[in-house]
């Protein structure tokens, strides 16, 4: 039986740490899933790790779906999180359903969308109408020409508080999950206390009740600079599928992420 919203809510009700690695094909999907990751997120990021590109801008629908029914036929147990691409999301709440009910069915279990309160609207018309949606708030890649690079967002109390509401609203108008990119750890801490809906944190502490890394990144693929909260996890393994079990041993115990990954 697959892993539901229902059952992940419960974990994070029961203080039970959530495990996420993005996947984007059907082999890595068996092998995480054997693993005991709880969540694969099609990320957009398949952009930079698959498609070679500096952005995800470029990113399609079609893109998505086909990688989605990729990790779907490889997966039975995992919850599927797939991100809408950008400019799949920003039109209209209609036009948002149409492209999420594509990635539904390709296999998704909910749907990730990038942005603040400016996204309410969208995720309550999705939700009502059976569409589950994470919300994505701090650093958000789509955005990295407005926020002018990769950088830790909500480091000043007015910026904080921007983003504290921001989950709030969000949380109000029937967001399932909250991920949070780049954001210093004590802010992620209370956000993830204020709100009931489970955490998912990447660069935002050991508080929230989910960690999520990018699969490339976390076997030591990666080209250029190293961002502060990755963790190398074959550094130590002997194999793929060890670094993917101490991930989640590591996620599960609480040891990832330790206070070098956080901001
Ligand atoms: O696309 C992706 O991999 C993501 C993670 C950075 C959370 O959204």
């Amino acid at each position: 039986m697959r892993t539901t919203k229902r059952s992940l809510q419960k974990m994070r009700d029961n203080e039970e740490k959530i495990s996420v690695l993005t996947c984007y094909d059907a082999s890595f999907a068996v092998l995480l899933e054997n693993s005991g990751i709880d969540i694969l997120l099609v990320g957009d990021s398949l952009g930079n790790v698959l498609q070679g590109e500096d952005t995800t801008l470029s990113v399609t629908l079609d893109d998505m779906a086909y990688h989605t029914r990729c990790v779907t036929r490889g997966s039975s147990k995992a919850f599927i999180m797939v991100d809408m691409p950008f400019g799949t999301s920003q039109i209209s709440p209609e036009n948002t359903f149409e492209n999420a009910a594509e990635l539904m069915a390709a296999g998704a279990s909910m749907v990730k969308i990038e942005g603040g309160r400016i996204m309410a609207e969208t995720i309550r018309f999705l939700t009502q109408r059976g569409i589950p949606v994470c919300a994505h708030i701090g650093l958000m890649p789509q955005s990295v020409h407005q926020l002018g690079g990769y950088k830790v967002q909500g480091k000043t109390h007015y910026l904080a508080k921007q983003l504290l509401d921001d989950a709030v609203i969000l949380e109000k108008a029937g967001a399932g999950m909250l991920l949070m990119e780049a954001v210093p750890a004590t802010l992620a801490k209370k956000i993830t206390k204020t709100l009931v809906i489970p955490t998912i944190g990447i660069g935002a502490g050991a508080d929230c009740s989910a960690q999520v890394l990018v699969l490339y990144d976390m076997l030591g693929i990666y080209s250029g600079k190293k961002s502060m909260f990755i963790k190398n996890f074959m550094v130590g393994a002997a194999s793929v599928n060890e670094a993917i079990e101490n991930y989640v041993k590591e996620v599960k115990s609480g040891k990832f992420p330790g206070l070098e990954h956080i901001f």
